[in-house]
């Protein structure tokens, strides 16, 4: 039996050390690469300095399709996690479900409401509640860039328009360089997809045919130009770019095998566990003709309804923890995005944030501020995977003509 001196021992160590609800939490995610990884574990380090046990559920595949698939299974046979990624209207479908706890006390008591911009917090509440908390904000149209390559084959900084970028990578191709290092897979295709909806047609384009899923302009002169840039920017790409992940197509313009790759900052989160310098080893910048605009892309955690009282507990000190500066300091630096929480120091993050921090807020008063379609920000998750599909299948197969992927594309943008 224990003596009552070691009882009171023990409950001074449970007071101590905050413990005395400790829980774990499962956190399912899909931030299995080198600069994700980096990147969640700074979120485990804070759960577990706060007592709780962190059960990692990490699920590979870039865009997360994989690990939305794996975590539908555990919650229909009743058996969610403490919290996983789900992000954009996704949250309103679970949502809907009745299987989200409700954040609100969290929120209120660490003003949320006031600490993030109103699009944003509008997305992480069903019916006015909070049901998600937000971690970061990554732009996805970018351009990355490996300066010796670019210097080895005489091109003078990034292109700036399709044009440009086409010359530059005939001399790249010319210079015995893979200009586009490119990870086939249909959420790849479609983030460089989208960066030239955004290119070509401009960020009132990108709204109607990309977000309203508008038939009139899904099936314009403009989309017909957008396939044709497309298509040839794939003749830029090297033989054994299918099923390659993205994070190895970072790593073939981290080794200067190849000149460039369309892809959001997450990729950023590789050159910076490389340790490369921007602006020094490699360059970013908007996608050709993308400069005046911005693709958003903001993760998120969702909490399921648990019974438990420690793990309710857990889940509001993770929610607290997400949302919280140091989190989202030590977080992004290491992921590549930005803050999500309003009036963050930006003193240690380098050029390429400080670059997107000030676009975000550029565009979101001159109206290119646009949600991305590849990242789960814009459309039904039934409606984006049905336009992912037909994107890729027009990607792949050379022998589908322009006019067919546009009417492929369209009418997979009807489906509800
Ligand atoms: C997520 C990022 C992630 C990337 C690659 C995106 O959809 O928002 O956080 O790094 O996919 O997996």
């Amino acid at each position: 039996m224990l003596k009552l001196s070691q009882l009171a021992t023990a409950l001074a160590v449970v007071v101590a050390t905050g413990t005395a609800m400790a829980g774990e939490v499962e956190v399912l995610h899909w931030w299995t690469s080198g600069g994700e990884a980096k990147s969640v574990a700074e979120l485990k380090k804070i759960m577990e300095g706060k007592g709780h046990t962190w059960k990692d559920f990490a699920v590979a595949g870039g865009g997360g399709d994989a690990a939305m698939t794996v975590l539908k299974s555990r919650v229909v046979a009743g058996n969610p996690p403490a919290a996983a990624q789900i992000k954009g209207p996704a949250i309103q479908e679970w949502a809907r479900e009745g299987v989200l706890a409700n954040l609100d006390a969290t929120a209120k008591a660490e003003k949320w409401d006031s600490l993030l911009p109103k699009g944003v917090a509008d997305v992480m509440k069903y019916k006015g509640n909070y049901v998600a908390a937000p971690v970061n904000v990554h732009r996805v149209n970018w351009m990355w860039a490996n300066a010796e390559v670019l210097k080895k084959a005489g091109v003078a900084g990034a292109p700036k328009t399709w044009d440009e970028f086409f010359a530059a990578a005939d001399k790249v191709k010319a210079a015995g360089l893979i200009a586009v290092a490119h990870g086939g897979q249909n959420w790849q295709d479609f983030t460089t997809f989208e960066d030239v909806v955004l290119g070509v047609g401009g960020a009132r384009f990108y709204e109607d045919a990309m977000v309203k899923l508008d038939q009139k302009a899904l099936t314009s002169a403009t989309m017909t130009k957008v396939l044709e840039t497309f298509r040839k920017i794939k003749t830029y790409t090297d033989p054994a770019s299918p099923g390659r992940d993205w994070n190895l197509a970072t790593a073939m313009v981290i080794d200067g095998r190849a000149a460039f790759q369309f892809m959001g900052d997450w990729a950023k989160g590789e050159f910076t566990a490389a340790k490369k310098m921007p602006g020094k080893d490699y360059l970013c910048a908007a996608a050709p003709g993308t400069g005046n605009a911005y693709t958003f892309n903001v993760d998120s955690f969702a909490m399921f309804k648990l019974k438990d009282a420690g793990a309710q507990k857990a889940q509001a000190d993770l929610a607290a923890a997400i949302m919280g500066p140091q989190f989202q300091e030590v977080f992004n630096l290491n992921k590549g995005s930005i803050p999500v929480r309003l009036n963050m120091d930006m003193a240690k993050f380098d050029d390429c944030a400080k670059m997107s921090s000030k676009d975000f807020v550029a565009t979101s008063k001159n109206g290119g501020l646009v949600p991305s379609v590849a990242h789960g920000m814009a459309v039904s998750p039934a409606a984006e995977g049905a336009i992912k599909d037909a994107v890729s299948q027009f990607w792949n197969d050379d022998k589908i003509s322009v006019a067919d992927g546009v009417k492929n594309i369209a009418k997979a943008a009807a489906t509800k």
